[in-house]
């Protein structure tokens, strides 16, 4: 009978997500108890689905954010790349559409001498992932064991590779659940998961792109705001130099939304072209990367910096390299037809003449999760080729008939429901929208905005 009584284990799961449900504050122990059962497999999807919705809907505690976060951190490996004479940076966003920036950011500010150790995840929702993208470059490799990804940082200066069963394994299988459950939208959850990631890796310090828009997890500027200080806060806690920047996702960055067609945007910005929204903020987000990794003294040189880089073919080149080292078909660089290509296109023309006045940017990231661009559910493969390219951006003029998009599609039924949320989504007015800015604001320590 005493045996039976010992071996039953102190953690239950079905308390911990009742406890949250009723709002009741969860201690560190049960935290760490749930993570690390389900990092294990004992704990089934089911359970952790219910508990991640009551967390979406009655929110953490800082103690309860601060417990997850370094119980996800610590469910795998730390990285110490202390042995590498420079140092090691990186940038994450929470999320957007058409956002490639991690594509060209690694590459280029490893060209400058940093190193980049990126960990990145797979598409969220509506949005899309560094990972898929990757994968669209024929025998990428994203799974590198980390003595792997190590050589590859040590003989290139950037790696960029997912959540391992060695690093960040609570974030890995976490990330997949909360894609398909509707859990993504909470700023706690958000948080663990990306500074768990970020944390592993062994970096000094951490660019941060916070969204905010039709197109983001956090629709409004506030809620946008109150992440980024989450994360900073937790950044510094942990000893790190951290700065977060708002930027703008009420419309897709770029005109390529989809796995391969992003690849495309992203060697066009490192041949020194490519739309001028992705190419500024790629610019931006690396010179805070070469500022706090002590390359420039300034944000602004070291932006400048970035575009030298860019013009001098430095940057594409690290790019190829890279590709090489992780196993990838590096003659995408020349040659992007060599990106799996969509059988069928079709075009959204304009019902009217007048002025893009807005765009329902989640719903451009639906439609391309429709298209297979992404998954509804965890075991669905991401087809790489099929995608959007936008004729038109907010503000832009456009007369009647004139092609708003193209659609790149492996099934007609899919492209169908796509095309009718694309057209929905795009709002023509007679007048030009006021200019949201690219970049909203930065916040640098905890609390203080710029
Ligand atoms: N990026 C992540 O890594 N995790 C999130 O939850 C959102 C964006």
């Amino acid at each position: 009978m005493n045996e039976t009584i010992s071996a039953l284990p102190t953690f239950r799961a079905i308390d911990v997500i009742r406890k949250k449900r009723d709002g009741i504050e969860l201690t560190r122990e049960e935290i760490e108890g749930l993570v690390n059962a389900y990092t294990r497999g004992d704990v089934p999807d089911y359970q952790v689905s219910a508990w991640l919705m009551a967390v979406v809907l009655r929110g953490m505690t800082r103690a309860e954010t601060a417990a997850l976060t370094d119980s996800m951190l610590r469910s795998g490996e730390v990285l110490d790349f202390s042995s590498l004479p420079t140092q090691k940076v990186d940038k994450h966003s929470t999320g957007g559409v058409g956002d490639k920036t991690s594509l060209v950011l690694a590459p280029l500010v490893a060209t400058a001498g940093l190193a980049v150790p990126m960990i990145s995840g797979r598409g969220l929702g509506h949005t899309g992932g560094t990972l898929d993208k990757l994968e669209a470059i024929p025998g990428f490799n994203v799974n590198l064991p980390v003595a792997e990804f190590r050589r590859v940082l040590d003989v290139c200066g950037c790696a960029m590779i997912g959540q391992t069963a060695e690093i960040a394994p609570a974030d890995r299988k976490l990330y997949a659940l909360r894609d398909v459950t509707g859990t993504v939208e909470s700023p706690y959850l958000i948080c663990a998961s990306i500074m768990s990631k970020k944390l592993a890796e062994g970096i000094d310090a951490l660019v941060l792109d916070v969204k905010t828009g039709s197109g983001a997890f956090m629709k409004n500027e506030k809620d946008a705001v109150f992440l980024a200080e989450l994360m900073v806060e937790t950044g510094e806690r942990m000893g790190k130099k951290v700065v977060a920047l708002i930027t703008d996702m009420d419309q897709p960055l770029g005109k390529m939304i989809g796995n391969a067609l992003e690849v495309i945007e992203v060697v066009e910005v490192l041949r020194g072209e490519g739309p001028e929204d992705l190419r500024e903020l790629c610019l931006h987000l690396a010179g805070w990367m070469l500022h706090l990794g002590g390359v420039s003294k300034t944000v602004a040189e070291g932006t400048q910096l970035s575009s030298q880089l860019i013009s001098s073919g430095k940057a594409l080149e690290k790019f190829r390299h890279m590709i090489e080292l992780q196993g990838g078909d590096a003659r995408v660089v020349d040659d992007t037809t060599r990106l799996l290509q969509a059988r069928q296109t079709c075009q959204i023309v304009s019902p009217k003449s007048g002025v893009i006045s807005s765009m329902q940017c989640e719903h451009i990231g639906t439609a391309c999760v429709i298209l297979g661009g992404g998954r509804e559910r965890k075991e669905d493969s991401v087809d790489p080729a099929v995608g959007i390219v936008l004729h038109k951006k907010v503000g832009e003029r456009v007369e009647a008939r004139e092609p708003l998009a193209t659609v790149y599609y492996n099934s007609e039924a899919r492209a169908d429901r796509a095309r009718r949320l694309i057209a929905d989504s795009i709002q023509i007015a007679d007048a030009a929208p006021v200019k949201r800015p690219l970049i909203h604001r930065v916040i640098q320590r905890s609390g203080e905005k710029r």
